[in-house]
């Protein structure tokens, strides 16, 4: 096991009516900024419940934070911010509500002339930020409870990630009773991001670490075996209240303790929808199962044991040719997953065309100095010309 440092300053506040908790967490004199996204928090009652806590404090409203949020929308507040004097930022929504709410907690406090220059690399990270808190609508992305956020400019049709440990949220309000109204897309894309988080910080070489192996296989077993529940009975709450808690849990910062990580389905995928506008999961539904045939070789000791203990794929076969056949079927079997929650994971279901996707998306990653010597995922040899594969194995 690796050495490793851990720490999440993020107090959760879990449960039915929890957004009641508003009213205690939240210090009295605070001017807060409440952010949304679209709409849906004022149709499903979050909104109201969220605004009832709040009670006499001093708030202001941001909403239309789009999904993969914008940096041009972010920047409109910026503004308010520095008129109002807001020093509280209350992140009501999914996670790109949320992350749109910790860029705008450090674009707030940046020295510099333009905030893009800390997303982009040309500027290291801002040393000041807003507190803020959340209210999550919708279990995936894991931001109620990391220092991650990623932004989408689209004047440049570029999606980037940062990360700040000074934009941990506070606390965040995960109600599972929120997620009732989900439309079954978003359930089904949320099962999908969790599950590959999950992967992300697992499905890479055996390393001694037997505790966050086990913890990674009870993640990917209890989506498997949650997914398909929510779909029949989306108002089933004990179910909703597994998969929040699932998705809080994948992507805290915890199950990557001391092991080695990839996160090139990520990478690719946020190219996928800058370029093509398609959700996050279902970026990563077509990549992750691609990347594992692609590195197939340097992963299939893991991919058996993936498939031997979530799966419970038994081979008959003594040796090395039986490992194989269970890390062949663990990649069917999860294809096989994403698609019967309706999430496609092949480029065609969306309408893209494979080989230019692979060409546009290759050649920006070229462009960024990226080789196969100097490369992304746990060996850093996933270049272009592996993306290039990856994105359209008939160019091979
Ligand atoms: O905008 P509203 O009207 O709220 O509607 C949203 C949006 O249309 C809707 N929704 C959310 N909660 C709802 C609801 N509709 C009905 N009832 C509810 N309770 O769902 C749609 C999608 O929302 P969004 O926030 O975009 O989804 P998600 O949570 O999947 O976030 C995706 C973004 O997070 C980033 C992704 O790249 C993407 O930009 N990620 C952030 C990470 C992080 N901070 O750690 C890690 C992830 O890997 C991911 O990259
Ligand atoms: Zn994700």
């Amino acid at each position: 096991m690796r050495n490793f440092s851990y720490q999440n300053p993020t107090k959760l506040i879990f449960g039915k009516n929890t957004i009641a908790e508003l009213a205690n967490e939240i210090p009295q004199n605070a001017k807060v900024l409440l952010t949304y996204g679209g709409g849906s928090i004022k149709s499903n009652g979050v909104y109201d419940a969220a605004k009832k806590a709040l009670g006499s404090r001093v708030v202001f409203e941001f909403g239309g934070i789009e999904p993969n949020p914008r940096y041009e929308t972010c920047m409109k507040t910026l503004s308010i911010i520095k008129k109002e004097g807001i020093d509280f930022l209350l992140a009501v929504g999914g996670g790109s509500v949320l992350d749109g709410t910790k860029f705008i907690a450090l674009a707030a406090k940046y020295q510099g002339e333009d905030p893009w220059d800390f997303m982009c690399g040309k500027a290291s990270s801002p040393s000041e930020a807003l507190p803020l808190a959340s209210v999550l609508t919708l279990p995936a992305t894991g931001s109620e409870s990391n220092a991650n956020f990623v932004i989408s400019r689209d004047s440049t049709q570029e999606k980037f990630g940062g990360w700040s440990p000074l934009i941990y949220p506070k606390f965040s309000i995960l109600d599972p009773e929120t997620t009732y109204s989900l439309p079954v897309k978003q359930t089904a894309n949320g099962i999908v991001d969790t599950f590959v988080h999950t992967m992300e910080q697992y499905l890479t070489f055996p390393e001694y670490a037997p505790l966050q192996d086990r913890w990674a296989e009870s993640i990917l077993v209890t989506l498997i075996e949650q997914g398909p529940l929510i779909i029949e009975n989306p108002n089933d709450y004990n179910v909703r209240a597994t998969l929040m808690w699932t998705a809080t849990m994948a992507l805290n910062g915890l199950i990557s303790r001391g092991v080695p990580e990839d996160w090139t389905t990520h990478g690719i995928g946020h190219e996928l929808t800058a370029f093509y506008g398609i959700d996050h999961g279902q970026s990563l539904a077509v990549v992750m199962p691609a990347l594992w045939k692609n590195q197939f070789e340097k992963k299939k000791a893991k991919l058996a044991q993936y498939g031997n203990r979530v799966w419970g794929i038994l081979s008959n076969k003594p040796g090395q040719e039986g490992k194989d056949d269970i890390a062949n079927l663990a990649i069917e079997k999860t294809e096989e997953f994403f698609e019967s929650l309706g999430v496609p994971t092949k480029l065609s279901g969306y309408g893209i065309a494979a080989a230019e996707a692979a060409e546009k998306i290759s050649k920006r990653f070229e462009a960024r100095g990226l080789t196969s010597e100097r490369g992304l995922g746990e060996n850093a040899c996933i270049g272009p010309k592996e993306i290039r594969e990856i994105l359209c194995p008939k160019t091979l």
